[in-house]
């Protein structure tokens, strides 16, 4: 009896071939980006002390309320695989003593990020983030380097179909002040409410934004919105925020009722998203976050950051994401006779070696395949040439032209050089 294959959790991806070398183009598209820009990389452990995201996402998240893979270590430490790169950048800032370092402090990231989350198209339980985060001026010149940034890289993924929200949360002291007066209005309505928005009357009113049911929806136009509550102060930075973006040519829709999943937030927060996904269609976020880096233990920082998810930018750019690159080995070695014999293995060994060493992507027949079996696959993986090797000789084939001609290694090596200029 064979055994039952396992197969890969629910939620997750096997990257293989086109789609691993589709994430390595755009994490190198957004390296290239950031670099740019100033942005310094980091990365985080995947796992951190499950208290740096209860204390920087916020308990009543639903981040923290459902979706954390979090175990006990070895020594009964509570662990908690990163849901989101934020917290941990921001406690690598502070652990790092970064507030010395010249303002701004500019870094990005990439890598995994998990969530217990129903999985669906473009929802993953591990999932592929690239992010950047700024920290150390509160200026809104800040605020419209990230939105800008977060843009272009997806303009430069030739994402379509693409939607700028922004709205403005204010400080934590206007956002209290809202939260009752909201509360309150919700508490008149509790009998119209579901049972999951009424638990969160008290703890996040915010998130009733954020309810599919349509009753809610409908409550909620009615509702008093934070973007006119804001202090001169917040109401100035955003305009300003909103300026920048105007004489940059960047469109955008204030949205009012914009919700982010995260605690943190203060004044500008933003939201992408492409009319080509469906229902997951963000591709990325963010907004300020001034209080944060405080409430983890570190000097007061104003700071301000995006992520956007790197399956939802590939499905959004379709198949102007796929490869378009030849990944086809320049050079395939071949046997004359079938399965080789320990001398002609070694000289085919030898030139492969040779041939990486020259910067020639290479292959060589391992399957025991006849010439003419071998020379047929070469065929089927785009390979323009194979080295034929029959004893002390070696042939070059064009697979072009099949024209043949004997000639020593490095005259082979540096004639397929030559014709990849
Ligand atoms: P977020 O909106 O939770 O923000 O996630 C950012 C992006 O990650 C989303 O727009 C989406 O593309 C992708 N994403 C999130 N969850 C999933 C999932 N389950 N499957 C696939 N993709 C997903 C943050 O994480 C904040 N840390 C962003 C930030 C940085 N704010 C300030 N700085």
């Amino acid at each position: 009896m064979s055994a039952t294959a396992i197969r890969a959790p629910r939620g997750t991806l096997d990257l293989l071939g086109p789609a691993a070398a589709a994430h390595e183009r755009v994490r190198a598209r957004a390296a290239a980006l950031f670099a740019s820009a100033g942005y310094e990389q980091i990365e985080t452990p995947a796992f951190e002390a499950t208290e740096l995201f209860v204390r920087g996402v916020g308990q009543a998240t639903d981040i923290v309320e459902k979706e954390m893979y979090t175990f006990e270590d070895g020594s009964g430490r509570s662990l908690t695989l990163r849901p989101e790169g934020t917290a941990p950048v921001c406690r690598a800032y502070i652990e790092h003593g970064m507030h010395k370092r010249p303002a701004p402090v500019k870094l990005w990231y990439w890598g995994p990020f998990f969530r217990y989350e129903r999985a669906q198209s473009g929802r993953y339980r591990q999932f592929f983030q690239v992010g950047a985060e700024a920290f150390g001026s509160a200026d809104p010149g800040l605020d419209a380097e990230l939105i800008a940034l977060l843009v272009t890289l997806a303009q430069e993924l030739d994402l379509r179909g693409l939607k700028l929200r922004i709205a403005s949360l204010g400080t934590s002291e206007s956002r209290a002040a809202y939260r009752q007066e909201l509360s309150a209005f919700l508490r008149a309505h509790q009998e119209e409410l579901p049972p999951e928005v009424r638990a969160r009357i008290d703890t996040n009113p915010l998130r009733a934004f954020d309810a599919k049911d349509s009753r809610v929806a409908a409550l909620m136009e009615r509702a008093p919105l934070l973007l006119d509550r804001l202090s001169a102060q917040d109401a100035e930075h955003f305009a300003a925020v909103r300026e920048l973006l105007d004489g940059a040519g960047i469109d955008y829709v204030v949205d009012p009722r914009l919700v982010r999943g995260l605690d943190y937030y203060t004044r500008t927060v933003f939201e992408l998203s492409s009319s080509e996904l469906g229902a997951q269609s963000g591709v990325g976020g963010g907004g300020r976050y001034d209080r944060l880096i405080e409430q983890l233990g570190g000097p007061p920082t104003p700071a301000i950051g995006f992520a956007a998810g790197i399956e939802r930018l590939l499905l959004a750019a379709g198949e102007r994401g796929a490869s378009a690159e030849d990944r086809a080995p320049a050079l395939y070695i071949a046997f004359a006779g079938g399965p080789p014999r320990s001398d002609e293995r070694l000289r085919a060994f030898a030139l492969w070696r040779e041939a990486l060493a020259a910067g020639i992507a290479a292959q060589v027949e391992l399957c025991g395949r006849t010439l003419k079996r071998a020379l047929a696959h070469a065929d089927r993986i785009g390979v323009r040439h194979v080295a034929i090797i029959e004893g002390e000789e070696l042939v070059l084939r064009d697979m072009r032209t099949r024209a043949q001609r004997a000639c020593a290694a490095a005259e082979l090596l540096y004639a397929i050089a030559q014709e990849r200029g």
